[in-house]
């Protein structure tokens, strides 16, 4: 059914809505949970496996983009899916991989100008259909304008999804996350726009979850998601940001990562440069200091694992 190139598959036969949905099912959930142990990691720790969702669909992006889809099916008139991202984004790649498997047409709005060859996530999202409309820097820095978004909207009959999948829809797509984090008294999650981790966090505080929710931010952004899920957070969960495991900001790629990423590529474990590398290296970190303090009961963790291996072909070493 699949094909493989250059480490991605191409989407088969077109999906009926519902089966979309259906991969967000606490079911299917639950379907991905496993021990980290398989991989010779820690036995408290299990890894929920987005990056498993679907071959060319998955990670975080599937559950924001779900959020989406349902304002889509209940716009009178969009017709199309539009959103903004920089060349190799996750987002921009599950939207068209999204748009090709449902048959609904996608527009990508992506940063800068055109450069041949493309990005391999833009070679993808070309061969499966999307649209592509290149945008300078100034015109792109427009990308959160109601109007210039307005705009779009009419000029391609679009519904426009904010850069990264951010925003409540984002975050009710997120919420079916949560039915599997029950029972664990952590929830260890990267972080880029922080929707993921808002979108399980109000599922979360109506359950009465008495676990802590640890986000691992991908960006150095001099506190301003913590000062901003200081008022989002609902005040009932216990969480945590830990703001210094970027290892020198967005996307930047250490020679002490890619040798964490290649120990956990042999043990079977693939992980991204930009997202899930960066929250393990501060996952291990902290069970590294409880085993030096002896500490006696080491919490159950749960890690999600939210994709974004395509990206891994944005670096050398991992392409
Ligand atoms: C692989 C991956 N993990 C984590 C995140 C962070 O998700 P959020 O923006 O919802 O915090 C993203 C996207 O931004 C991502 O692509």
């Amino acid at each position: 059914m699949t094909a493989e190139t250059d480490g991605v598959s191409e989407p088969g036969r077109l999906m009926a809505l519902s089966s979309v949905y259906e991969l967000a099912s606490a079911e299917r959930l639950r379907a991905l949970i496993e021990p980290a142990s398989l991989y010779g990691g820690p036995q408290n720790l299990d890894l929920l496996r987005l990056d498993k969702v679907h071959a060319e669909l998955s990670g975080n992006k599937v559950f924001k983009l779900l959020g989406f889809l349902k304002e889509f099916e209940a716009s009178a008139d969009a017709r199309a899916l539009l959103s903004f991202g920089g060349p190799y984004s996750n987002h921009l790649h599950a939207l068209a991989a999204l748009g090709c498997l449902t048959g609904i047409p996608v527009i990508l709005v992506v940063r800068g100008y055109e450069h041949l060859p493309l990005t391999p996530t833009l070679q993808d999202c070309r061969r499966w259909g999307a649209e592509i409309v290149f945008a300078d820097k100034k015109t792109y820095a427009q990308r959160y304008d109601p109007d210039w978004q307005g705009r779009l909207a009419c000029q391609y009959q679009a519904l426009t999804i904010p850069e990264g999948g951010q925003g409540i829809a984002g975050e009710r797509g997120c919420a079916a996350i949560a039915s599997v984090c029950s029972g664990y008294d952590q929830i260890w999650l990267a972080t880029g726009t922080g929707t993921t981790a808002l979108g399980i966090a109000r599922v979360l505080s109506e359950q009465a979850f008495t676990g802590e929710l640890v986000g691992v931010h991908a960006l150095a952004d001099q506190g301003a998601l913590a000062r901003s899920w200081q008022t989002a957070m609902p005040e009932t969960i216990r969480w945590r940001l830990i703001d210094d495991a970027h290892g020198g900001g967005f996307a930047r790629v250490s020679a002490d990562l890619l040798a964490l990423i290649a120990g956990w590529d042999q043990r079977g474990l693939a992980l991204d440069p930009v997202y899930t590398a960066k929250l393990m290296w501060a996952l291990q970190r902290e069970t590294a200091e409880e085993e030096a303090e002896e500490t006696a009961m080491q919490p159950r963790r749960l890690m999600v694992h939210s994709g974004g291996l395509q990206g891994r072909r944005g670096v050398k070493a991992l392409a």
